[in-house]
C-alpha cells in the first residue's frame, strides 16, 4: 500500500492539497510555463503576474505592507539561512531557545565556527514553555539576532513571539521567527508582533507544494544575500541589485510551485485562519484526550487546554517509537513520523533524547474518524505489547 488510509504527518508537509493548488500548477505548466522576469513576451509576463499575486496573498496573510518585502525560497531552512548568515558578523551574539529545530541550530553553530559568533540557547521547561524574562536576561550589548521557533515541531508549544518582539524591538535587536509550524494556522501580524524576519514554509499550513517557502524582511533591514546571480534586472551591473525581491532571488524561480503556493494561500485566506485553527484545535484535543486514556502512553508538550499547534508527540511504554510508527503504517495504514524530528534540542528538554518519539500531526483535511483510527490503533498496539 503506497497511500496511507490516514495521513497524520502534516507537520512535515500538509497533504492533501486543496484542488485549486493542483489546478493552478497544471495551468502554469500547460499554459504559461515561461520564465518570469526574463523576457517581455506574454507568457513570461503572465508568469511574473502569478508570482506577484502569490506575494500579494502572503502580504495580506502576514499584514506586510509591501509584497516585495517577501522573497521566495525553497523551504523554511533556506529562508532561515538567508536571515542568519545574512545578518551575523564576527563579534556578534545570537540568542535562540532550547527547543530549536536544526534549521536554526545548525546555521547558528556554523556561524559560531566560521565567524566566531557567540550563541546562547535560552532554557525552556520540559514542555517547551519559555519565560520571556529568561530571554531578556540572556541579551548582551552585542546581541544582533534573536531567532525563535513560533511553535516547536516536536512539542507543539507556542512561544510568546509578541512578548519577545516587545523585548527585542526597543533594543534594536533583530527578531527572526521560524513559522514552520504556524504559518497558515496561527495569526501572524509582523507589525503588531515586531517581527523583523519571518521564515515560513509554503508546503505546510499554507497548503502549497514541497519546494516552496519564503522570508519576510522588514524594510530597512539590510541582509547580505546568500546567493548572487541573474535576476533579470539591471543585468549590465556587476553587483547584485539592491531592489527587493530581486536582491534575494537570484536564478530562475520555482514558478510552478509558487503558482500552487499562491492558490494555497488564497484557500487559507478564504477559509480564514480562525476556521482552520478551530478545526485543528478540535482534532488535537480529541487526539490528546483519546491517547491520554490509554495505559502506558505519555504525551509530550503542554496540556491540551494550553495554546498548542496540531502536533501530538507521544511514547508508548516499552515500545520503540520507530517500530510503533512502522506498525501504524504497515498494519493500520496510518502515516505518522517517528525519531528526532530534526529537533534533538527539544528532545533533550523533553527527556527523550536517545529514544525519540512518535509524532502525529493532524491537518485541516483530517476528520474525527482519522483521529479515532489512530487512537484505536495505539490502543491495540498497547494491549498487544502487554
Ligand atoms: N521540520 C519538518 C518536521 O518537523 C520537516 O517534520
Amino acid at each position: 500500500m503506497d497511500r496511507p488510509v490516514v495521513y497524520l504527518d502534516n507537520a512535515a508537509t500538509s497533504w492533501p492539497k486543496p484542488p485549486g493548488v493542483l489546478e493552478a500548477m497544471t495551468e502554469c505548466l500547460l499554459e504559461y510555463g515561461a520564465n518570469p522576469g526574463r523576457g517581455s513576451h506574454g507568457m513570461a509576463l503572465k508568469a511574473g503576474r502569478v508570482l506577484l499575486e502569490a506575494r500579494q496573498a502572503l502580504a495580506r496573510l502576514f499584514r506586510v505592507a509591501n509584497p516585495n518585502d517577501i522573497i521566495f525560497t525553497l523551504n523554511t531552512t533556506h529562508a532561515l539561512n538567508i536571515a542568519i548568515q545574512g545578518s551575523l558578523r564576527p563579534g556578534d551574539h545570537a540568542v535562540a531557545t532550547a527547543i530549536e529545530h536544526n534549521s536554526i541550530r545548525r546555521p547558528l553553530e556554523a556561524m559560531r565556527r566560521l565567524r566566531g559568533v557567540d550563541v546562547t540557547y535560552v532554557r525552556t521547561d520540559e514542555a517547551g514553555r519559555l519565560d520571556p524574562s529568561d530571554l531578556a536576561a540572556a541579551l548582551k550589548p552585542n546581541t544582533r539576532l534573536v531567532a525563535v521557533a513560533h511553535s516547536s515541531n516536536l512539542l507543539g508549544t507556542v512561544l510568546p513571539v509578541g512578548e519577545i518582539g516587545a523585548i527585542t524591538r526597543p533594543r534594536g535587536i533583530l527578531l527572526l521567527v521560524d513559522a514552520a509550524q504556524t504559518a497558515g494556522v496561527l495569526d501572524i501580524d509582523v507589525e503588531a508582533m515586531n517581527i523583523d524576519l519571518l521564515a515560513f514554509p509554503g508546503h505546510k499550513g499554507l497548503m502549497g507544494p514541497l519546494g516552496t517557502g519564503g522570508l519576510y524582511i522588514r524594510p530597512g533591514v539590510g541582509l547580505e544575500p546568500l546567493m548572487y546571480g541573474g535576476t533579470g534586472s539591471r543585468s549590465e551591473e556587476p553587483e547584485q541589485p539592491e531592489v527587493r525581491p530581486d536582491k534575494y532571488e537570484a536564478g530562475s524561480p520555482n514558478t510552478v510551485g509558487i503558482a500552487g503556493l499562491g492558490a494555497g494561500v488564497r484557500f487559507v485566506l478564504e477559509r480564514s485562519i480562525r476556521e482552520i485553527a478551530a478545526k485543528e484545535r478540535m482534532l488535537t484535543r480529541r487526539l490528546m484526550d483519546g491517547l491520554r486514556n490509554i495505559p502506558g502512553v505519555r504525551i509530550l508538550g503542554p496540556e491540551p487546554d494550553e495554546e498548542r499547534t496540531a502536533i501530538v508527540s507521544f511514547l508508548l511504554d516499552g515500545a520503540d517509537p520507530a517500530e510503533t510508527a512502522f506498525r501504524l503504517d504497515r498494519e493500520y495504514g496510518i502515516a505518522v513520523r517517528a525519531g528526532y524530528h530534526c529537533a534533538p534540542l527539544a528532545h533533550e528538554r523533553a527527556g527523550t533524547l536517545g529514544r525519540g518519539a512518535v509524532r502525529a500531526s493532524p491537518g485541516y483535511f483530517n476528520s474525527e474518524a482519522d483521529i479515532d483510527a489512530l487512537i484505536a490503533a495505539v490502543e491495540e498496539l498497547a494491549k498487544r505489547r502487554t
